[in-house]
């Protein structure tokens, strides 16, 4: 066995699936006639996060306290830190009670089957300054323009919050049965490959060169065992690319320029939020929780147009309650572009006499614009293979 990082918070994982299918049938007996509630794409995310695990050690959905109190302090009242409230808000008017027993219908499936049970603890309503507040804090802003925020604002103001119970991991076992994987097969899959050090790659963009050479800088500089591909499987903004042509093109590029057995590629089901910052947090507490001992934090992690500094989201690490509360530290990238001078991906900080002009820019932005215009994508940018893979998808849309 293996001596991983232990999870966020507790000596053990807390997954909140039921892996029996007979007791989910019981408790679907005795809940027939049990109000249910529609989630949202975000709640039901949520429940995917905390079924599998990531979310270790919360129990379920936040109340009003907590999650004002995570979004402006990023601490819960039994003094757990948390980054990003956990949240299950809707514009529902059904009417629901304390201490009913609801079934959670999922949106993303067809037939909206259920997903969970909660125990409802509490009803709340968010002033619209409530709203703004979490807003603020999260997102840094309260531009509707920006996508997570404006997806936000478009939850509801009522809170339902209590503990789960979680029946199944949405669409994302089916749609993507290879990648997805809970925090808790992760460990597994970490203590078999017999790994302690692994560091983690946050992704929701295909591999570009950029990425590729960040990972391969990270194991290197941090003598790690493993490297831990895991991309956002979950709902992305509109022009990114979607999740099985990623995950298609991360797979091409493993198999051909990387060492074998130094690179594990899964995924979780999580819809993006575009928070920089705190999502980076987010990022690493989950990576915690799969038994990663770092993250690799580069330029505008989790960010969206210039909403964030490029580095803010690594500057947020040195907060002492972050620092002392999470066991997972991060590898801190600058900015990495291809040097015409010496013909490779560096990283901007490393290499003495360039001026501007002798860098090539890689972004997932820069990338996605050229292929959308039926551009081929250069070498600096992209290995062919990977290039291939996503030429075919934006010449079939
Ligand atoms: S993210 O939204 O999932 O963070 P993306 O897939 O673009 O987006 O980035 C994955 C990770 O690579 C992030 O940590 C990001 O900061 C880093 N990254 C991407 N491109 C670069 C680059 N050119 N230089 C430095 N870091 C980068």
């Amino acid at each position: 066995m293996t001596n991983l990082v232990r999870p966020h918070g507790r000596e053990q994982l807390k997954p909140l699936i039921i892996r029996d299918k007979k007791e989910i049938s019981t408790i679907l007996e005795e809940n027939k006639s049990s109000p249910t509630l529609l989630l949202n794409s975000a709640a039901a995310a949520n429940v995917v996060m905390l079924g599998a695990g990531y979310f270790t050690p919360l129990d379920g959905f936040m109340d009003k306290k907590n999650s004002l109190s995570v979004a402006t302090s990023m601490i819960m009242s039994d003094q757990l830190f948390w980054p990003i409230p956990i949240m299950n808000l809707t514009n529902s008017k059904d009417s629901l009670s304390v201490g009913d027993n609801i079934i959670l219908l999922d949106p993303n499936v067809d037939g909206n089957p259920p997903i969970a049970l909660q125990q409802i603890e509490s009803i709340e309503k968010f002033s619209d300054g409530e709203i703004k507040l979490i807003s603020q804090n999260i997102f840094g802003t309260n531009d509707s323009n920006h996508p997570g925020v404006k997806n936000f604002l478009s939850l509801g103001k009522t809170l339902i919050s209590g503990p789960i119970k979680v029946f199944n991991y949405s669409y994302f076992p089916d749609v993507f049965p290879n990648t997805f994987a809970t925090a808790f097969e992760i460990r597994q899959q970490l203590d078999s490959l017999g790994w302690e050090k692994v560091v983690a790659f946050q992704t929701r963009n295909p591999m570009h060169r950029a990425h590729e050479e960040l990972c391969k800088m990270a194991l290197t500089s941090l003598e790690a065992d493993g490297l831990l591909i895991h991309m956002t499987l979950g709902k992305l903004k509109e022009g990114d690319i979607p999740g099985d042509v990623r995950d298609a093109a991360i797979r091409k590029m493993v198999e051909i320029y990387f060492k074998k057995n130094t690179a594990l590629i899964s995924g979780f089901g999580f819809d993006m939020l575009y928070a920089g910052p705190r999502e980076a947090l987010l990022h690493a507490t989950f990576r915690q929780n799969c038994g990663c001992t770092h993250l690799i934090v580069g330029r505008d992690h989790a960010g969206v147009g210039d909403y964030y500094e490029p580095f803010a989201a690594q500057e947020i690490f040195e907060n002492d309650l972050v620092s002392k509360s999470l066991k997972i530290k991060i590898f801190a990238a600058d900015h990495t572009a291809y040097s015409k001078k010496l013909n490779k991906v560096v990283m901007m900080r490393d290499v003495d006499n360039h001026s501007k002009e002798d860098f090539v820019l890689l972004s997932g932005t820069k990338v996605r614009d050229m292929l959308s215009k039926g551009q081929d994508l250069p070498p600096e940018f992209a290995r062919k293979e990977v290039a291939d893979i996503l030429k075919a998808y934006y010449s079939s849309k």
